[in-house]
């Protein structure tokens, strides 16, 4: 099977270690096509711990989560809700960007990671946890939910709780939100306004649990 196991350090150290050791995974095909691992980002000591889903195109180009239109949304989202971005440490599901192409130098198109490379990259979100050890996780959207609550996970069903659940072996709380690119793909203003306000609403509920 697919895993980034043996890439990862058997000493936790610190997030700068994880981060040089990531660079040379090579536990699923993903690391292939894309440019470079994109690893978490922020706080070592993290109040909240923001988990998305993989790289996006810029994300890739620039080797940062959440540096692109969707990063910019969840900025905007963060501060309306009153979230410190200081206080947050940013991360993906999975650290290397999907995606196909028609042609070269056409643009390259998102595709969503598989069950099998989720789990893949899964010892280096195990590793992030367990060095930074948030109050909070926010899983942005399925995948992230996925990742770390299992392949069951559905955003409608749980999304705006504080969830509380054991993940490797020790009690998380949780709140769990939609994709900020679901948003940036609503069909209308309308549609796109109630999408970001909803988002919004789920991170009040991290905001008052970190309060
Ligand atoms: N979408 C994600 O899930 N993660 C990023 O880093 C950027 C866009
Ligand atoms: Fe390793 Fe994850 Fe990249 Fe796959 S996606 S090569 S498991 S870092």
């Amino acid at each position: 099977a697919y895993t980034a196991e043996p890439f990862v350090p058997d000493e936790a150290g610190d997030l700068d270690a994880l981060r040089r050791a990531a660079a040379d995974c090579r536990g699923c095909p993903l690391h292939r096509d894309a440019t470079q691992t994109v690893f978490g980002t922020g706080n070592d000591h993290a109040r909240v711990m923001l988990v998305g889903e993989q790289p996006g195109d810029q994300e890739d180009r620039q080797g940062k989560p959440f540096v692109g239109p969707a990063g910019r949304l969840l900025d905007r989202a963060l501060a309306e809700a009153g979230i410190d971005p200081g206080d947050a440490y940013v991360t993906n599901a999975v650290k290397h960007f999907k995606f196909t192409q028609a042609e070269p130098r056409k643009r390259r198109i998102h595709k969503t990671p598989t069950l099998r490379e989720m789990t893949a990259c899964g010892p280096w979100l195990a590793a992030e946890l367990a060095v930074v050890e948030p109050e909070l996780i926010v899983l942005l959207g399925a995948t992230a939910g996925k990742a770390l609550l299992g392949s069951s996970f559905r955003v409608g069903e749980v999304r705006g709780a504080l969830l509380e659940r054991e993940i490797h072996g020790r009690p998380e709380k949780l709140v769990a939100t939609v994709h900020p690119s679901s948003v940036l793909r609503a069909q209308d203003d309308k549609d796109r306004k109630a999408a970001y306000e909803g988002l919004v609403a789920d991170l009040k509920v991290a905001a008052r649990a970190l309060s």
